[in-house]
């Protein structure tokens, strides 16, 4: 279940991907409803419904990260991949340092905008949170911009590791992408 020197465990593999699913539907969700505006419509799904899964959905993603950090910190890492150069090791130390902190940032800060803005979250369409923050116009600003360019920093890292791993997988064929399958 867990890392060892034999390879990724289970459970990293399970919140991996897990992840990976969550942050498409959260950039996909936030994209499409800051594009439509209120009281608009896309593909069917009217905008609060998109603001309360997006809200809802990185709610849930944040408990994930939480599960993600303790589990990474059990069992040992596997070793690095043979075939990654020096260089390519500590480009993937630093764009993991990136991810655990956006993993957190990005819920964390999306969650303080909402709260200092009252807009407040009604997860999944079906219980009102409470809102135990006082609305404060410069803070709900200020965690709006963390939120959007921490988006962009975690964009930069995602496409930096997944053009690493598909350069491997693609070109180098050394079967990275199941270290992880
Ligand atoms: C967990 C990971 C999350 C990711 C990856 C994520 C990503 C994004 C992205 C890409 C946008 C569009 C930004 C833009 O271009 O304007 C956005 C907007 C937004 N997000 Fe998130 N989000 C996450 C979690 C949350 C959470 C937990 C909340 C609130 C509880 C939240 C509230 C919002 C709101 C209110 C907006 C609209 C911002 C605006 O008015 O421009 N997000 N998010
Ligand atoms: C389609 C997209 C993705 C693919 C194909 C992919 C693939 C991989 C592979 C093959 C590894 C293992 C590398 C090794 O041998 O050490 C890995 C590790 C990792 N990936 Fe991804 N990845 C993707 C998206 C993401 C995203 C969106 C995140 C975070 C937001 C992420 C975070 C990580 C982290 C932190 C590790 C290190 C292991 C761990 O601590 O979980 N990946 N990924």
């Amino acid at each position: 279940m867990t890392n060892s020197s034999a390879g990724y465990g289970a459970l990293t593999k399970l919140f991996h991907w897990l992840i990976v699913i969550l942050f498409a539907a959260q950039y996909l969700s936030g994209n499409i409803m800051v594009a439509i505006g209120f009281n608009a419509e896309f593909a069917g799904i009217g905008t609060n419904t998109y603001y309360n899964w997006h809200k809802s959905l990185g709610l849930v993603a944040l408990a994930v990260a939480i599960f993600r950090i303790i589990n990474r910190r059990v069992g040992q890492l596997p070793p690095w991949a043979p075939t990654l150069s020096g260089f390519e090791k500590k480009f993937i130390h630093r764009v993991e340092q990136v991810f655990y902190t956006a993993m957190l940032v990005m819920p964390i800060s999306g969650w303080l905008y909402v709260m200092y803005g009252h807009y407040g979250v009604n997860l999944f369409g079906l219980w009102e949170m409470p809102r135990p923050l006082p609305r404060d116009d410069t803070l709900r600003d200020v965690f709006k911009w963390v939120h959007i360019v921490a988006g962009w920093v975690l964009l930069a890292a995602m496409v930096g590791h997944i053009g690493l791993v598909l350069r491997h997988q693609l070109f180098k064929k050394d079967g990275l992408l199941k270290r992880m399958l």
